[in-house]
């Protein structure tokens, strides 16, 4: 029903997301010191197979021993489809209780992947005692998870974020891309000839329709949407140009894969000032107008709509969260 109201999750800032190899030690302590709003310890992807036990142990021994006070912090399992992710939860839940905030689950399918999951992180938590309530995070990244996108953001209670795995995403798809996350020259528009004949090409966004379906999916349910890995670390432009796309379509925050990433991604989703003078202008003449008894609200001669309103509310609760981090 329209007027199906749904919970929003817990408002963490998200701007950045920083993945972590498990596997090693020593980028775990840099983690801790830097500036992520949220960091993903990996077991999966960046931890080769025969260092997944060690990583596991690395990852129990970080959240027990470094400083992790505000941030959020976040652990890949490995998929269903393997044989290491039981044991990913059960051993780190276990071994680091009340540590971890979230659980990221890569290559999500369908509704049933969260709820598996779900059904062993609350057998853990009640089993341990916990006093922390764990949240999920699932990252979309096949064609299955794309096509089952909305009944995975309805699949439990404990799901905060929806994130755009566009790396394999790109190969579960059979998609032709170049690099990771960035586009591709030969999806472009040839514009028709102008009288002198010239035409022009415009690069397009390969990648628009999914992270505008993912918007839509975990806005529809309450949750943070994220976008994923840009693969050339040594093309901030380009890592600016993708996180600026996906800010607009409204993610929340984007992933980095390298340190130098973190401090972009902080940078684009935090609302300039300009935005935020704008949006205080707009709940002050709300205020004034209620205060009057006035139905309509206007400001600098223009009439302003609830949608503005409500819009203008978020991005100050988001300038107060940033300005208390
Ligand atoms: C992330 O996991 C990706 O595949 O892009
Ligand atoms: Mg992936």
């Amino acid at each position: 029903m329209s007027f199906t109201v749904f919970e929003q999750a817990p408002a963490r800032l998200n701007r950045s997301e920083l993945a972590v190899p498990g596997s090693s030690p020593r980028f775990l302590e840099k983690a801790a010191q830097g500036d992520a709003d949220v960091v993903f310890l990996d077991l999966e992807d960046a931890v080769a197979p025969d260092e997944k036990e060690k990583a596991r142990q690395n990852i129990i021994q970080a959240l027990n021993d470094l400083d992790w006070s505000g941030k959020t912090v976040s652990m890949r399992i490995n998929g269903l489809d393997t044989h290491y992710m039981y044991r990913d939860l059960v051993e780190v839940l276990e071994g680091a209780p009340d540590k971890l905030d979230l659980i990221m689950i890569p290559k999500v399918g369908t509704a049933a992947d969260v709820y598996t999951v779900d059904c062993i992180v609350s057998q853990i938590e009640t089993a341990t005692k916990a006093k922390k309530r764990i949240g999920l995070e699932m990252i979309i990244e096949t064609a299955l998870g794309m096509a089952n996108i909305h009944e995975i953001a309805a699949a439990s209670k404990r799901n905060e974020s929806l994130h755009f795995g566009v790396a394999d995403y790109a190969a579960s798809t059979k998609a032709a891309t170049v690099g990771i996350g960035g586009p591709n020259p030969n999806y472009g528009v040839l514009t028709d000839p102008a009288e002198d004949g010239s035409r022009d090409y415009h690069w397009g966004d390969m990648w628009h329709y999914a992270i505008a379906r993912m918007v839509v999916a975990a806005r529809a349910h309450g949750l943070r949407p994220l976008d994923g890995p840009f693969g050339n670390i040594k093309d901030p432009d380009g890592y600016t140009a993708q996180a600026r796309r996906a800010m607009v379509l409204g993610c929340e925050g984007k992933w980095a894969i390298h340190p130098s990433q973190v401090e972009l991604a902080n940078a684009i989703f935090t609302p300039t000032e300009k935005d935020i003078a704008q949006a205080r202008a707009i709940l002050d003449a709300m205020e004034q107008a209620n205060k009057e008894g006035r139905g309509a609200v206007t400001l600098d001669g223009k009439l302003i709509d609830i949608a503005s309103i409500k819009q203008a509310q978020v991005l100050v609760n988001k300038a107060e969260q940033i300005a208390g981090k």
